[in-house]
């Protein structure tokens, strides 16, 4: 029950560090307007990221378009450069290394972007795709690395005379494997997975994601699974984390999030998912959410979710809400969950709404440490200037990721 930087209890059934841990990661894009393209403000896509993910995990990140999902994951394998906090692979600061060091490590940590169509070079065939980072650090060449890349090709389940064609002449689902054996070539232990099935059909979507499963059991990966979906989100992690507005609401083991919501924002969300029995469709009530997703450039004050929260209560408006542990593996920010507003939390009044979301007896220690090592604030807008678009700059992104 206590508050926490270090969540080396958040993870309850495996054994060992972890492999990647986040802390207090933050990624602010500068916003630039008139004659002279001055800095007027900063987007704060990600602001304060905390989070561990151990050997052969998935962890599901979620929360609403816009919220900071792929920027978070991008700062977490360095694709993109983070204005703040600290990234460790194994005991490795991924900041601290130089770009030859952080190419080497690239091996081990790579990325499956969302959008299979883009993400490949259109020019290139796919065992140019697929060969390209074999070669480039030195793996295999000439006959050894045609064979390996066919190997990989029958391993994500396609024929290997495909190596000789372009993404063009793939369906979506294709893409998809073809992204995915480009992302195993290097034999990485860690995965960016950003909606790496939201852009495939539904029917195809099962096979990729089993296809993920059936990979992650066979290499021992380490997922970070981006997800709109919650129900493939419920299906394929172990974890999971809420995200709104740049920030981490609520984090935990996925059958206890999905069974008990603590945080408002999480219990709207997973409102809004159907049950599939028919017999809860009467009780199960929504939550609407009032208004819109504020903007990140301008986050409300306190507490972020405050202004659409339907259990909003005296500090809310006014206080950043304490990470607090709840228990064991469960981490959330909201006031109702901090004894230092017990008493108000229990004088609002809150048994109206239609999930009452505060909890008794759940204590917490200490507030959150001071954030990470780096100072960068402003400078790496240099690095994304190009990168408008996610989508867009996919294949660029592509080779910097294999690279
Ligand atoms: N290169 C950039 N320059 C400026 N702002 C950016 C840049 N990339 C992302 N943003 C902004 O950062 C915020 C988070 O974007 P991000 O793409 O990470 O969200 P997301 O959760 O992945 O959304 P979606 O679910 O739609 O993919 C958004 O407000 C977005 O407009
Ligand atoms: S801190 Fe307040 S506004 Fe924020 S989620 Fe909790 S109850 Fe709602
Ligand atoms: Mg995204």
């Amino acid at each position: 029950m206590v508050e926490t930087t270090e969540e080396t209890t958040q993870h309850t059934d495996s054994d060992g560090d972890p492999l990647i841990r986040v802390r207090g990661l933050k990624k602010h894009f500068p916003v630039k307007s008139g004659i002279l393209n001055r800095v007027t403000g900063q987007v704060q896509a990600v602001d304060g990221v905390t989070l561990d993910v151990y050997p052969n995990e998935t962890v599901g990140l979620v929360g609403e378009s816009g919220c900071g999902k792929t920027t978070a994951g991008r700062t977490m394998v360095r694709l993109t450069d983070a204005t703040d906090g600290e990234v460790f692979y194994k005991d490795q600061n991924i900041f601290d290394l130089s770009k030859e060091e952080m190419r080497k490590l690239r091996r081990n940590m790579q990325f499956i972007f969302q959008d299979p169509q883009s993400s490949l070079n259109p020019r290139m065939t796919v065992e140019r795709i697929i060969g390209e980072a074999i070669e480039f650090h030195g793996i295999a060449h000439g006959s050894e690395r045609r064979d390996m890349v066919r190997d990989l090709l029958e391993r994500v389940g396609l024929q290997p005379d495909y190596a000789t064609r372009y993404p063009h002449e793939f369906s979506g689902g294709q893409r998809q494997r073809i992204g995915i054996a480009r992302a195993l070539a290097l034999n990485p232990d860690f995965i960016v997975c950003d909606e790496p099935v939201s852009a495939l059909d539904v029917s195809v979507q099962a096979q990729v994601i089993n296809l993920l499963e059936d990979l992650q059991e066979e290499f021992n990966l380490s997922f970070l699974f981006i997800a709109h979906d919650l129900s493939v989100v419920k299906h394929i992690a172990d974890r999971v984390a809420v995200m709104y507005l740049g920030r981490i609401a609520e984090l935990g083991p996925t059958d206890k999030l999905f069974d008990d919501p603590l945080h408002p924002y999480t219990q709207s969300l997973l409102s809004a998912i159907p049950d599939p029995d028919p017999r809860k469709k009467k009780t199960k009530e929504r939550v609407v959410l009032e208004g819109d997703v504020p903007s990140p450039i301008e986050p409300p004050d306190g507490c972020r979710f405050h202004t659409r929260c339907p259990a909003r209560f005296g500090p809310c408006d006014s206080v950043e809400p304490r990470r607090v542990e709840v228990e064991d593996g469960r981490f959330v920010r909201c006031h109702l969950f901090d004894p230092e507003f017990a008493d108000e939390a229990s004088e609002a009044n809150l048994e109206d709404l239609p999930n009452p979301p505060c909890q008794s007896g759940r204590p917490v220690d200490e507030p959150e440490a001071a954030d990470g090592a780096l100072d960068r604030t402003g400078d790496d807008d240099l690095d994304d200037a190009d990168i408008d678009d996610t989508d867009i700059d996919d294949v660029s992104d592509e080779d910097d990721a294999q690279h």
